[in-house]
């Protein structure tokens, strides 16, 4: 069982875009597509960094962030992992050095988190 949380009005959260928000210590990402949002934790799976800072920048697209340290991107509706490790700051590596940048880490999906959105206002259910 979580707690519901009132993470904001809609359209506090640009349609097309990705924000970061922080409500009772929790750090998330809220990703948005008209009138549907999804949110998961903003913790990278590879080493536990923002998704939304780092030298590569907030990226996102077509609802996959791709982390702005090495380069994984994830599904922030279904959490997947979409690609692993491929890259630093949004630069692409060759392929045999992804593992030694990996440090052993297997992939991994993003933590997702139940959000609905009712009269206008998103909601999120946090453990
Ligand atoms: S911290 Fe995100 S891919 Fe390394």
């Amino acid at each position: 069982m979580g707690t519901e949380v009132r993470l904001g009005s809609l359209s506090e959260f640009r349609d097309g875009g990705l924000t970061g928000v922080e409500t009772g210590g929790h750090r998330l990402i809220v990703g948005r597509k008209g009138d549907e949002v999804h949110v998961a934790r903003n913790r990278c799976p590879h080493l536990g960094f923002s998704l939304t800072r780092g030298p590569g920048g907030l990226r996102y697209e077509d609802g996959v962030v791709q982390c702005p340290w090495h380069n994984s991107r994830f599904d922030v509706g279904t959490g997947e992992n979409l690609d692993w490790v491929s890259g630093f700051a949004g630069r692409t590596v060759p392929r045999w050095s992804r593992s030694l940048i990996a440090l052993g880490r297997k992939p991994h999906g993003l933590d997702t988190l139940s959000a609905t959105v009712r009269d206008g206002t998103v909601y999120v259910i946090v453990e």
